[in-house]
């Protein structure tokens, strides 16, 4: 077995050292595997396979910096070519032969719906011939885009063609990253962030067109966008507005923009063969694997697309795939796999786009994001098991999850349209069309609406019941956000922005992590709650668990719960940072301690956006770490709603809700003597409802922070005292008719 891995190793070692222009990630990994055999002194061969190996799993981050200087070098060279060529292939873009056409139509129309089958070249020329045609010099081009991936993978592309630097006159802006600059005209965005502009540029004044692309993916964000570009539009005649689609749902936008013109760009298809099973199939990524390794064997040259649903989906096929193909005694270079998603590193992300060397194929293992927001050239194959991740809101427990749904009819046919695009194409379909539903039901419908509310209230929008949405959301789950709001202080009785509500706003997170960094200045430790925010913001890559090294990890990870008391995810993730922030920032330390650098550096970056915004609102620095009771009353100034109690059987209740939850397996709480109350920062729903990042609390606390939202009969003890019992009923009576008269007012108001 270890004979055939070398074997594979070193072909691909050879064939990517001869020649053809060599890539990031091999370069990268080439420069593993030669450290490997200086380090290890390993020169026979199974000395290279297992310094290989093992350098690949644990070195990463140890050799980093040195490879990023390594890599820069092959990049410039291999950029050069990639440019000229991405000039050349602007004129084989079916939009290309109606650019005129188009220039006209924007010039007479101040709103147009573009309708056009994905890859014709929408998103990356439309800004480009409107940059030709003049429109820069009256102000920005702006594209939004529903994906972070998709928002800077184009605008590198966009760059590219134009011929200049990315985030110099093209850039791209998301959520803690701003790659622009002053220079730029062309910017891409994902959604979020345009709406996020709004708040500070409410007319756009800087922009001379906006287009809103993607529009048929119906995201939250750009269900918002509409309404508001669509008002902006009114009192701007010059501006511009572009509504991009990639499906027919043209006729609603139009109508919804007060009968905007629709232009249709024909794209060019070639038949696409669709196969499709009668009945589902139990272990769908068993059915993927399979489905390549038959294309692969069978099928003339061409590459594949597989969808899957996220990152976990994709590293699961990867690795069996890789498996499969060696079991098989299949040459290395025959297939090689790319996977796509939001997370993937961006370095990683531009792989995907480079053509296979000959006699091989290229396997793309995609999310949604291949769907519509990306166009991968080359695919002839398509592989689709039929089901995404989409995101759902339980307005009744406040739950939002990300759950694994069967596509629509919609959806089926975008992905097998992605594998007709340069020839005849193949599609296998995983499941039977029949079993679909037409549409996909948007986002606005089944998401959480606390921070969408607060934003347009902060935009001066009273009434968010008669907001002008395309399709209007459950009314109950709006109610919900406007209560949520209000007991985080962010609403006024009669539903109006409060002083801390406009202070959230500044924030562009979710609504109780902004109220926990706005509540933190009462507690004096702003500077430890910002680095707990950024520490959450990263997301859950955090800490490094390698297969064959679990023990190692989790022994390494305890060493930050280590304390008198159960010191809580939140706290370790604080400790964390801290300890890393002393050793000035090191790799090194990172990977003494199984954590991951690149997140801990995007945790850097984000706590540095979070106290520029600390100052903005003039909240000042505070610090006070050792007083954890101090940290975690900030936390529950944010989190409060979110807290749990003990029960007998050892799991959790919700104290506010009638809902069973567990700690989460991945908690350094886990396992240890449970804590009597619990304070979490969110749900995720496995195979039970875990809470994710819990820390201990003193249920009074609860009483103290958010009086108008608990009662003492929510924190009783069972037992209660009989002296302890009379005192309390006093106060509860004087807490409870002053929360009447607040909620009956705020209730009024919404009605
Ligand atoms: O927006 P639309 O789907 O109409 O097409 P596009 O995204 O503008 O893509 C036009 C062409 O640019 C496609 O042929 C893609 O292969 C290419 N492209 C690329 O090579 N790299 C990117 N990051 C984006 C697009
Ligand atoms: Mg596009």
């Amino acid at each position: 077995d270890q004979k055939k891995r070398f074997a594979v190793a070193t072909e691909r070692y050879c064939e990517r050292r001869s020649g053809r222009g060599v890539t990031e990630q091999e370069a990268w990994e080439d420069h593993q595997a030669r450290k490997a055999r200086v380090r290890f002194g390993a020169n026979d061969k199974k000395g290279v396979v297992d310094g290989y190996e093992f350098v690949f799993d644990d070195l990463k981050g140890l050799l980093e910096e040195s490879i990023e200087a390594e890599t820069g070098k092959h990049r410039s060279c291999y950029s050069k070519t990639v440019a000229e060529k991405a000039r050349k292939e602007r004129e084989f873009l079916p939009i290309h032969g109606y650019r005129e056409e188009l220039l006209k139509l924007i010039e007479e129309n101040q709103v147009l719906v573009i309708v056009g089958e994905t890859g014709s070249g929408k998103t990356t020329q439309i800004p480009q011939y409107l940059q030709e045609a003049g429109y820069t010099k009256r102000g920005k081009i702006g594209c939004t885009q529903p994906r972070r991936v998709a928002a800077m993978s184009v605008a590198s592309r966009v760059a590219q063609e134009v011929g200049v630097k990315l985030g110099h006159e093209v850039g791209y802006s998301i959520r803690f990253e701003d790659c622009t600059s002053e220079k730029t005209v062309v910017k891409y965005m994902t959604d979020g962030m345009l709406l996020r502009e709004l708040l500070t540029e409410p007319k756009l004044d800087s922009y001379s067109v906006i287009i809103i692309d993607e529009a048929h993916e119906r995201t939250l964000s750009t269900d918002i966008l509409f309404a508001l570009v669509k008002d902006v539009a009114k009192v701007r005649p010059d501006l511009r507005l572009i509504i991009s689609s990639a499906t027919l749902e043209a006729k609603k936008f139009s109508e919804y923009f007060d009968s905007a013109r629709i232009y249709l760009i024909p794209g060019r298809r070639y038949p696409v063969e669709k196969l499709f099973r009668k009945s589902p199939e139990p272990d769908y990524l068993e059915t993927v694997i399979r489905t390549v390794v038959q294309i692969h064997q069978n099928e003339p040259i061409g590459d594949i697309l597989v969808f899957l649903t996220g990152q976990e989906e994709i590293e699961t096929v990867e690795t069996n795939l890789k498996q499969r193909m060696m079991d098989l005694g299949t040459k290395g270079s025959e297939i090689i796999i790319c996977p796509i998603y939001s997370n993937l590193p961006t370095e990683l992300q531009a792989k995907v786009f480079e053509p296979a060397p000959k006699g091989s194929r290229k396997v793309v293992l995609a999310t949604n994001i291949a769907e519509t927001s990306l166009t991968i050239d080359g695919i002839r194959y398509v592989i689709d098991p039929g089901y995404c991740k989409i995101n759902s809101y339980n307005p009744r427990t406040g739950m939002e999850s990300l759950l694994v749904s069967p596509i629509s009819k919609a959806s089926a046919e975008q992905r097998a349209g992605r594998s007709g695009r340069t020839g005849p194409g193949k599609c296998f379909r995983l499941y039977n069309i029949k079993d679909l539903e037409p549409t996909t039901i948007p986002e606005i419908q089944r998401a959480n609406l606390a921070s969408v509310v607060l934003t347009l209230k902060s935009l001066g929008i009273q009434d968010v019941f008669n907001f002008d949405f395309m399709d209007p959301p459950p009314a109950n789950v709006l109610l919900k956000a406007l209560e949520l709001l209000y007991a985080l202080g962010a609403l006024d009785e009669n539903g109006e922005i409060t002083k801390v509500g406009e202070r959230m706003v500044e924030f562009p997170v979710y609504p109780m992590l902004s109220k926990m960094i706005v509540g933190s200045e009462k507690y004096k430790c702003s500077k430890e709650i910002i680095t707990v925010a950024a520490m959450l913001s990263v997301g859950n890559s955090i800490f490094y668990r390698p297969k064959n090294k679990q023990v190692l990890a989790d022994t390494a990870r305890m060493k930050f719960y280590e304390g008198t008391e159960n010191v809580g995810d939140h706290i370790a993730l604080l400790r964390v940072y801290n300890e890393w922030k002393e050793t000035n920032y090191t790799t090194q330390w990172c990977y003494d301690n199984y954590i991951q650098s690149k997140s801990m550096k995007r945790a850097r970056d984000i706590r540095d956006q979070l106290l520029g915004l600390l100052n903005k609102i003039g909240i000042e620095l505070t610090s006070n770490p050792n007083d954890l009771d101090a940290i975690k009353k900030a936390i529950l100034a944010g989190f409060f709603p979110h807290s749990a109690k003990l029960q007998k059987n050892g799991s959790y209740r919700r104290v506010k809700e009638p809902q069973t939850v567990y700690v989460h397996p991945n908690s350094g709480l886990f396992g240890v003597s449970p804590s009597k109350w619990l304070v979490y920062h969110e749900l995720v729903l496995t195979t039970k409802e875990y809470m994710r990042h819990t820390t201990e609390m003193k249920p009074e606390w609860l009483i103290e922070i958010a009086p108008h939202y608990y009662e003492l009969k929510d924190i009783e003890d069972t037992r209660p005292k009989k002296k302890q019992r009379r005192s309390e009923r006093a106060s509860t009576s004087k807490v409870d008719t002053n929360k009447k008269t607040r909620t009956s007012k705020v209730d009024r108001n919404k009605k």
